[in-house]
């Protein structure tokens, strides 16, 4: 896997680490990055079969300070239309990747970063990191899914608030208002970020599958739908042969041993 702008390394326990790295501009994702990640999410990704896959940033500043600004500038408004489309269907990757994701925020994560971070299952950030929408400052607006990411994480007045003023916020902050679920300290993140991930990996896999469809598909319907979608994917969780040994296991007072089947 020769990349230049992101990093992969898998880990025990099933466990994949994903770095955004160009640490020189803070992680900002130009083409060449989006199109790496798409590689990765389309080609290696699936082979990979992860129980947990952590994103972060490289360096000690910025997990992703957003869209590259110096390309962006020198864009026509048809390359930026492409620019948006294809960082979309990167992001729905990730959003929709069959694993558990975990975004390790440990720095600025600012615009098409925050974005990023939105696409995760999970944020966890480091006490030093900076979040926020600052794309009116440039004359945009977050056109990454953040408009309609964020406001289905904290409804429609802090959405407003965040993306009209351009304004960072601290972890504590975003912790108290729920843009991400849990603040740690700086050199304990990447250790937080893989118990919690090694926490889930521990679990049958098809479980967490199929409850992570469950959540963010139907989140997408009114309750009727979204309920009668969580009872078939339940219903299809009881026929797998997880179930059988994580009941097995409970009462026969051991650990569960899940094969994904
Ligand atoms: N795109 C391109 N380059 C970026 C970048 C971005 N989004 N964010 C930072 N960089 C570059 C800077 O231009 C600088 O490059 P240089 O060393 O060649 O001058 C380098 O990264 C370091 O950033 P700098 O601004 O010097 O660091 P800082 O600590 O003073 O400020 C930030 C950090 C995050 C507050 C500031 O970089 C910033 O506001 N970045 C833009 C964030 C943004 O608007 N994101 C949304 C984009 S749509």
């Amino acid at each position: 896997m020769g990349y230049e702008f992101i990093s992969y390394e898998r880990e025990p326990n099933s466990i994949g680490i994903l770095t955004i790295n160009r640490p020189h501009v803070l992680n900002a994702l130009n083409w060449d990055t989006l199109g790496e990640l798409r590689e990765f999410l389309e080609d290696v990704l699936p082979k990979e079969e992860l129980k947990a896959l952590i994103i972060t940033g490289a360096g000690d500043k910025a997990f992703v300070a957003g869209a590259d600004i110096a390309q962006m500038n020198e864009m026509k408004e048809r390359d930026f239309q492409d620019y948006v489309d294809y960082a979309h269907r990167v992001y729905e990757l990730i959003e929709n990747e069959r694993c558990p994701s975990i975004a390790a925020i440990n720095g600025y994560a600012l615009g098409g970063g925050c974005e990023l971070a939105l696409t995760c299952d999970i944020r966890i950030a480091s006490e030093k990191a900076r979040l926020g929408f600052p794309e009116v400052k440039l004359g945009i607006f977050p056109g990454w899914g953040g408009t309609q990411r964020i406001t289905r994480i904290l409804g429609l007045g802090k959405t407003k608030e965040l993306v009209f003023t351009g304004e960072m916020i601290t972890a504590e902050e975003a912790l108290r208002i729920g843009l991400v679920e849990r603040v740690v300290p700086h050199d304990e993140l990447m250790n937080e970020a893989r118990k919690l991930a090694g926490a889930i990996a521990k679990r049958g896999p098809i479980a967490v599958r199929l409850s992570k469809t469950a959540i963010n598909a139907g989140s997408e319907m009114d309750l009727q739908k979204a309920l009668l979608l969580e009872k078939t994917l339940v219903s299809l969780c009881f026929d797998s042969r997880d179930r059988v040994e994580g009941m097995k296991a409970f009462l026969e007072k051991r650990e569960p041993m899940f094969t994904g089947e």
